[in-house]
């Protein structure tokens, strides 16, 4: 396998390179690789094998702050730490609006805005170990109202602006939510269901107009009003819960992933070594905040390093991303597969048309980066793409591509100093290299999964062997101490860098009245990964249309998520079964891709 040229290396603007409107296609295509020429920057990792060798997580605890007596709190080390250590009158935030207007918000008004929050939040009553969910679009309260929840003690828990009401009551009624922070947008999905919701006490809208709101319900601005920029931090166990973020499995509603304050100390570490921030960086996470990457990478990370953070509510187009790395001058950038591919798909010219000169690094997460993906962007933008693997559960990232390593493209790299990560069958034995197998991590790194919430059943068929961690991914070590991804051990899929489990998609399916049954699958997909695909049962009578299909679609959209809806529905007579009246999803699935149907013997009609 061939490696890449050593990664990291800065590209600078030379008047040979293809400018706007440059026609040239020789010369475009030549691409800013040719553009590299300063050596590699110095990394905040620069020798793998050493750390990897030598460190411990103790010695990370060096670079977090506490409280007497080991308590902590995350929200503390992300914000309040850096209005003593000199940066209180740096850029925290860089807020892009959808309609491309820049809100600049310093640590001190982060500091303040969410000591505001949160004061107003404890006269409400929230107490330690509360769940206090935030349904906004990536706005500065977004933000605030995330780390002021972490301030006082409660649970944060981040919801997709693109959550329907089905997705909403399902997260909602299983954590027992006590209040939710929204807008006037968003609100009318959650007003559908609210007389559902027994436990939620009260509704904070950003934005909001106080005539148009009920009982128990306030705009935030009238509760932050008169409230003191001053409030102490919770001081919290490191093993007390920060966070619960729902994530789809194989089977059933989607589970709340625990995550604890001690966390802070994988994301203090994996933000300086994996995404190599530096204090004059300024960083952008494409990701929302509903997704683990934004909430860690986006939030948490970045500013225990304080690093100014560029949030962007605007929507995908290749055109506003290069004009905002370039108005904000991003150095270093954290993305996905998905976006990278639609990047490509954008073409070469577009990019060319931006100078995208500040850009210093690049990583990538959610998905298999294609090899020829990383190849175009190395080209273009004269970096290589450093792909990340972690999962909701493991709560930062584990496998990397460092920037003091060398890339093979296609591999995730290798695991992070700290991190012992493995190859095993079944019965948890290790398996040499080049063996496909379950990907396993020794438990107990600082972001690991504490609990599933009140499913402690669940919780534990992660550890089910003792000694590992199951991630339900497959995958395989290469002689070097490179693992590559294979696939997914379970029904999920992955769209777009969505983890969707075909159980919710079913559920919302069989809502619609024309639906009697549904099964849901992944099919391949160039762009997206995998797109959801349903096989569905009509009622009696019902009459197929496109009309009805495109009708389903919408529904499902709407009640789930503009993400987890089937872009392609074929209608069944009858769908495969076991005897005890599951969907044999993999019958579906073989079935899409014509591979052979193998052991049908648990099947109804046998
Ligand atoms: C997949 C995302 C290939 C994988 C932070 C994992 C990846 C699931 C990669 C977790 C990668 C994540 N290459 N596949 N670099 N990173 N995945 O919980 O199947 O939304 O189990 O967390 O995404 O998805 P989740």
């Amino acid at each position: 396998m061939k490696l890449v040229d050593k990664p990291a290396k800065a590209h600078k603007k030379d008047a040979s390179a293809p400018q706007s409107g440059d026609k040239d296609a020789s010369k475009v295509a030549q691409g800013r690789a040719e553009l590299i020429k300063k050596p590699a920057p110095r990394a905040n990792i620069e020798n793998y094998e050493q750390e990897y060798a030598t460190f411990n997580w103790d010695d990370a605890k060096k670079e977090i702050s506490y409280f007497a007596g080991g308590k902590m709190n995350a929200a503390y080390n992300a914000v309040d730490r850096h209005i003593h250590d000199g940066r209180r009158n740096k850029v925290a935030l860089y807020s892009v609006g959808a309609n491309n207007k820049i809100e600049k918000l310093t640590f001190q008004d982060i500091y303040e805005q969410s000591n505001k929050i949160g004061n107003a939040l404890k006269k409400l009553g929230v107490e330690r170990g509360d769940r206090v969910f935030v349904f906004l679009p990536r706005v500065p309260e977004l933000y605030t109202s995330t780390i002021a929840i972490a301030k006082v003690g409660a649970i944060a828990g981040p919801l997709f602006s693109a959550f329907g009401p089905d997705a909403l009551r399902d997260r909602l009624i299983d954590s027992e939510a006590k209040i939710i922070i929204t807008n006037p947008q968003l609100k009318p999905k959650l007003d559908a269901i609210r007389n559902q919701l027994p436990d939620l006490e009260y509704v904070i809208v950003v934005g909001g107009d106080k005539a148009q709101l009920g009982e128990r319900e306030f705009t935030y601005e009238e509760l932050v009003a008169g409230e003191s920029e001053k409030l102490q931090c919770a001081q919290m166990d490191p093993e007390d819960p920060l966070y619960l973020l729902y994530t789809s499995g194989t089977t059933g509603k989607p589970k709340g992933v625990v995550h604890v304050h001690n966390d802070i100390v994988g994301h203090h570490m994996t933000s300086k070594w994996v995404l190599d921030l530096r204090d004059d960086d300024i960083y952008w996470c494409t990701a929302d905040p509903g997704w683990v990457t934004g909430t860690v990478y986006g939030i948490f990370g970045p500013w225990s390093l304080g690093a100014s953070v560029v949030s962007y509510e605007g929507r995908f187009d290749a055109a506003s991303w290069y004009s905002l790395i370039d108005r904000l001058k991003v150095t270093v950038w954290y993305t996905a597969p998905t976006a990278l591919r639609m990047l490509m798909k954008g073409g070469d010219d577009v990019v060319y048309a931006h100078s995208l000169e500040s850009l210093r690094h690049i990583t990538s997460v959610g998905e298999p980066l294609n090899p020829e993906v990383l190849r175009w962007g190395h080209k273009v933008y004269g970096l290589p793409i450093h792909d990340t693997w972690w999962q909701t559960e493991t709560g930062m990232q584990l496998i990397v591509n460092l920037p003091c390593n060398p890339i093979k493209p296609g591999s995730m790299g290798k695991p992070l100093p700290g991190i012992y990560a493995a190859i095993v069958d079944e019965d948890g034995e290790e398996l040499p290299p080049g063996r496909e197998g379950k990907l396993v991590v020794r438990p107990g790194w600082p972001a690991m999964l504490r609990e599933v919430w009140r499913n402690e059943e669940k919780y534990k068929e992660y550890f089910k062997i003792p000694g590992w961690y199951f991630s339900g991914d497959n995958a395989v070590k290469d002689e070097e101490g490179f693992f590559w991804f294979i696939g997914r051990a379970d029904d999920v899929i992955n769209t777009a860098g969505h983890r969707v489990g075909p159980f919710e998609v079913e559920s919302a399916l069989i809502e619609h009245p024309a639906v009697v049954e549904a099964g849901v699958i992944g099919k391949p997909d160039a762009e997206r990964g995998e797109i959801i695909k349903a096989f569905i049962v009509l009622g009696n009578g019902v009459v197929q249309t496109d009309e009805l299909l495109e009708e389903i679609k919408e529904f499902t959209k709407r009640q789930l998520a503009a993400h987890a809806y089937p872009r392609e529905i074929e209608v069944k007579e009858t769908l495969p079964k076991t005897r005890s009246g599951k969907i044999m999803r993999r019958l579906l699935k073989a079935w899409e891709l014509k591979l052979p149907t193998g052991d049908t013997s648990a099947l109804e009609d046998d």
